[in-house]
C-alpha cells in the first residue's frame, strides 16, 4: 500500500515505458536469435518487425516487392521478409509449395486476410477443410455450362462500353481505361448476382470519383493488417450502425438519399431498377 500510494503519474508512465521497452527488446532478440526462422537471411529490420513491411506497403505505396527484390540480390533465393514469412525466388520451388490435398493439407496463412474484415470469406478462409466444403457448394456455378449462360450478360456490358467509346471518339475527351474496365467488371459481376444490376458504365467518367475513393479505402488495408484488433472493432461499429440505418433507410430515406448523393457527387452507388430494362439480352 505504501509503495502504491507513493507512485506519481510520472512514475507510472516511466514504469510503463520501461516495461514496453523491455518487451520490445525481448521480442526483437527472440525473433533474431530464437525464432524457428532465425537461421534464414534477410535485412535486420525485416527479420525483427512487421512494421518494416508496413512502412513500405503503406507509406511507399505498395513498393515492398522492390525491397524484397533487393534482399534477394543480397541474400540469395530464400529470404526472410517479415518475422514470420519467407520469400522464395526460385520457380522450381513452386511445385513444393503448391500441392494437392492428397500430398498435404494447407491452411491459409492468417496474415493474408487479417484486417480485411473478410476473414471468413470462401476464397481466404483459414482452414483447409472449411474452404473445401464451402468451395464445393460454389463449384456448380463455375461449370462450363453455367458460365455459358452468363455469356450474354457479359457481352451486353462489353457492347455498352464499346458504344460509349465510339461516342467519345473524336471529341478529344480523355478516357481513363482503368475506370472503364472497373465499371465493366462491376456491372458484369453484379448482373450475375443481383436482380437489379449496377450501371457504372452508364455513369459519366465511368464513376471516377467512386473508384478513386475505393482505391483510397483499399490502400488503407495495410493499417488494418498491422492492427487487426482495430480493424475488427471498427468493422463491428460500422456494421451495427449500418444495420440500424438500413431499416430506416429502406423505409424512409432511400429515394431522397439517392437523389442527393447522385446530384452532389455524380456517383452511381445504388442499384437502380429502371436500368434493368436497358439490358434485355437472352441471359437476363
Ligand atoms: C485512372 O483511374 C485510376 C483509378 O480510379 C486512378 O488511380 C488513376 O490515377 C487514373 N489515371 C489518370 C491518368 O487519371
Amino acid at each position: 500500500m505504501g509503495l502504491l500510494s507513493s507512485l506519481t503519474w510520472t512514475g507510472i508512465a516511466v514504469i510503463l515505458f520501461l516495461y514496453l521497452a523491455a518487451y520490445g527488446i525481448a521480442l526483437v532478440l527472440y525473433r533474431l536469435y530464437f525464432h524457428p526462422l532465425a537461421d534464414f537471411p534477410g535485412s535486420v529490420m525485416a527479420r525483427s518487425t512487421f512494421l518494416y513491411e508496413f512502412y513500405h506497403t503503406y507509406f511507399r505505396e505498395g513498393s515492398y516487392y522492390l525491397r524484397v527484390k533487393d534482399m534477394h540480390k543480397k541474400y540469395g533465393p530464400v529470404v526472410r521478409i517479415t518475422p514470420d514469412e519467407l520469400h522464395v525466388d526460385d520457380p522450381t520451388f513452386y511445385n513444393t509449395v503448391f500441392v494437392s490435398s492428397c500430398a498435404r493439407k494447407t491452411e491459409n496463412y492468417p496474415r493474408a486476410s487479417e484486417g480485411t474484415g473478410f476473414e471468413d470469406m470462401v476464397a481466404i478462409s483459414k482452414s483447409h477443410d472449411m474452404h473445401r466444403s464451402a468451395r464445393g457448394v460454389l463449384n456448380p456455378f463455375f461449370s462450363k455450362a453455367k458460365m455459358k449462360l452468363m455469356e450474354d450478360r457479359v457481352l451486353n456490358r462489353v457492347r455498352t462500353m464499346c458504344t460509349k467509346f465510339r461516342v467519345i471518339r473524336g471529341t478529344g475527351k480523355v478516357v481513363n481505361i482503368t475506370n472503364a474496365i472497373n465499371s465493366l467488371t462491376t456491372d458484369a459481376v453484379s448482373s450475375m448476382i443481383f436482380a437489379y444490376p449496377s450501371d457504372y458504365l452508364g455513369a459519366s467518367d465511368f464513376n471516377e470519383v467512386y473508384f478513386a475513393n475505393l482505391k483510397r479505402g483499399i490502400m488503407s488495408v495495410p493499417i488494418f493488417a498491422v492492427l487487426p484488433w482495430f480493424a475488427k472493432s471498427v468493422l463491428q461499429i460500422v456494421m451495427n450502425f449500418q444495420l440500424s440505418l438500413l431499416t430506416f433507410k429502406r423505409v424512409f430515406t432511400a429515394p431522397f438519399l439517392k437523389y442527393a448523393v447522385e446530384k452532389a457527387t455524380g456517383w452511381r452507388v445504388w442499384d437502380d431498377a429502371s436500368i434493368s430494362t436497358q439490358y434485355s439480352g437472352a441471359g437476363d
